[in-house]
C-alpha cells in the first residue's frame, strides 16, 4: 500500500486526472508528496477519480470545470491560493471524431489556452509552471510516413495547419488538435511573457501504453485509444500494420510531467517521452510472456522490424533525469491488467 509522503510539495492542479494517462500523472504527483487537485467535467465524476486512490484522500481535492474551454470556470480552482502548478492532461483523444472542430480541434486548443489564462487571471502570482500533455503527434510530419533514417526529436513540428485538419480524417485531425494546441500554448505564453509568473514545458509521448494507475475493470468500453491497440490484438487474425513507431509507459510518461514540474531546467522546453515500438515486438513480446496469450496473439513474422524513424527521448533523460525501462515490461504489465479486466468482466 503506498503512504503519503511526508514531505508535502503544495497543490497542483490536473485536469483529465480521471484519464488513463491523467490518472498515472495523479497517481505519481501523490506519490511524489503533492496534494492534486484534480478537474472533472461532474462532481460524480470528480469523486469516481478520488476514490480510486483511497491510500491518498486527505491530499486529494477536486474541481468540477463544466467547460474547459472557458477560463472563467477554473475561477473557483484557484479561490483557497493554494495552486503553486498545473499540469493540463484533459484533450479529446478519439479518432473517429463526427465533426473534428467540434470534436477534437475547439475543445482542444481552446482548452490548451483557456487553462492558461486561468492561471494568469486566478492564480494570483503563485503559479509557477505548467506543464501540458502534448504527443509526439505534435511532432510527425504525418505526410512523411515511415521516414527511414530519420530521427524526430522535440525540434520537429507536425506542420498540418486547421484548415487541413478540419477537413482530413480523424486521425490527422487528432494529431492536428494535438499540434495546434501545443502551438497554442507557446504562442500564448510568448504573447503573455511580460505578465505571467509561470513557464511552460510540454510532454510529447508517442502511443503510451502500460498500466493504468488503478484496477481496471472493463475493457468493452472506456479504454483510451492506445491502450485499446494492444487489446484489440487479442483474437486477433493479425499484427497491426505499422503506423507511429513509438511507444512510451504510462509510469514514465506520469514521472516525465511531475518532473517537468520540479525540474527549473525544463521552464520552456517541449520533451519527447518515448522509444521505438513496432506491434511485432509487442506481439512477440507478449505471446512469451503471457501465457494465456501464447495462443491468443496474432503470430505474424517473429522477430520482424520494419525500417521506420526514430523516435529519439533521450532529452527528458538528460534534463529530468527519466529512466527509460523495456518494452517488455510495459507490454507484460498491460496485458496482465487487461485479461485481469476481461475476467471481471466476464464474472460479471
Ligand atoms: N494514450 C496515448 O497514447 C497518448 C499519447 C500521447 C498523448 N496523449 C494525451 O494524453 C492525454 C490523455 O489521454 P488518455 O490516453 O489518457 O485518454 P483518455 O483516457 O481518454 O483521457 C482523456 C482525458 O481528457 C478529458 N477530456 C477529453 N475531452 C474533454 C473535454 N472536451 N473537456 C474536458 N475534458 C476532456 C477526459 O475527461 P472525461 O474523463 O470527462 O472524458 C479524460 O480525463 C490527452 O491529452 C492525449 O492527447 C495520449
Amino acid at each position: 500500500m503506498p503512504m503519503a509522503s511526508p514531505q508535502n510539495k503544495g497543490t497542483i492542479l490536473v485536469t483529465g486526472g480521471g484519464g488513463y494517462v491523467g490518472g498515472q500523472i495523479v497517481r505519481e504527483a501523490l506519490e511524489s508528496g503533492f496534494n492534486v487537485r484534480l478537474t472533472a467535467r461532474s462532481a460524480s465524476s470528480a469523486d469516481r477519480s478520488v476514490a480510486r486512490f483511497p491510500a491518498y484522500a486527505a491530499q486529494l481535492s477536486t474541481a468540477v470545470i463544466p467547460d474547459m474551454t472557458v477560463p472563467e470556470s477554473y475561477e473557483s480552482s484557484f479561490a483557497d491560493g493554494a495552486i503553486t502548478g498545473i499540469i493540463h492532461a484533459a484533450s479529446p483523444f478519439v479518432l473517429d471524431p463526427q465533426d473534428n472542430v467540434r470534436d477534437l480541434l475547439d475543445p482542444a486548443i481552446k482548452g490548451a489556452t483557456a487553462v492558461l489564462d486561468a492561471a494568469l487571471r486566478y492564480g494570483g502570482g503563485k503559479v509557477t509552471r505548467v506543464v501540458a500533455t502534448s504527443s509526439f503527434a505534435a511532432v510527425k510530419d504525418l505526410s512523411q510516413g515511415k521516414r527511414v533514417g530519420y530521427t524526430y526529436s522535440e525540434k520537429d513540428w507536425n506542420p498540418v495547419s486547421f484548415k487541413e485538419a478540419a477537413v482530413a480524417n480523424g486521425v490527422v485531425a487528432y494529431c492536428a488538435s494535438k499540434a495546434l494546441a501545443e502551438r497554442a500554448m507557446w504562442d500564448w505564453m510568448a504573447t503573455h511573457k511580460s505578465e505571467i509568473t509561470f513557464t511552460l514545458a510540454t510532454i510529447c509521448p508517442p502511443w503510451v501504453f502500460g498500466p493504468y494507475a488503478s484496477a481496471l475493470r472493463a475493457t468493452k468500453s472506456g479504454l483510451s485509444e492506445s491502450v485499446q491497440l494492444l487489446n484489440n490484438m487479442i483474437d486477433a487474425d493479425a499484427v497491426p500494420a505499422f503506423d507511429f513507431g513509438g511507444y512510451a509507459d504510462s509510469r514514465e510518461v506520469a514521472a516525465a510531467h511531475v518532473r517537468a514540474l520540479e525540474v527549473p531546467e525544463a521552464a520552456g522546453k517541449r520533451f519527447l517521452v518515448g522509444q521505438d515500438f513496432r506491434y511485432q515486438a509487442a506481439a512477440d513480446i507478449a505471446r512469451e510472456t503471457v501465457p494465456e496469450l501464447k495462443t491468443r496473439l496474432p503470430v505474424g513474422n517473429p522477430g520482424e522490424w520494419e525500417d521506420a524513424y526514430h523516435v529519439d527521448g533521450s532529452l527528458a533523460t538528460r534534463v529530468l533525469g527519466l529512466k527509460y525501462g523495456t518494452l517488455r515490461d510495459t507490454v507484460t504489465d498491460t496485458y496482465v491488467q487487461l485479461l485481469k479486466a476481461r475476467e471481471i468482466e466476464a464474472a460479471a
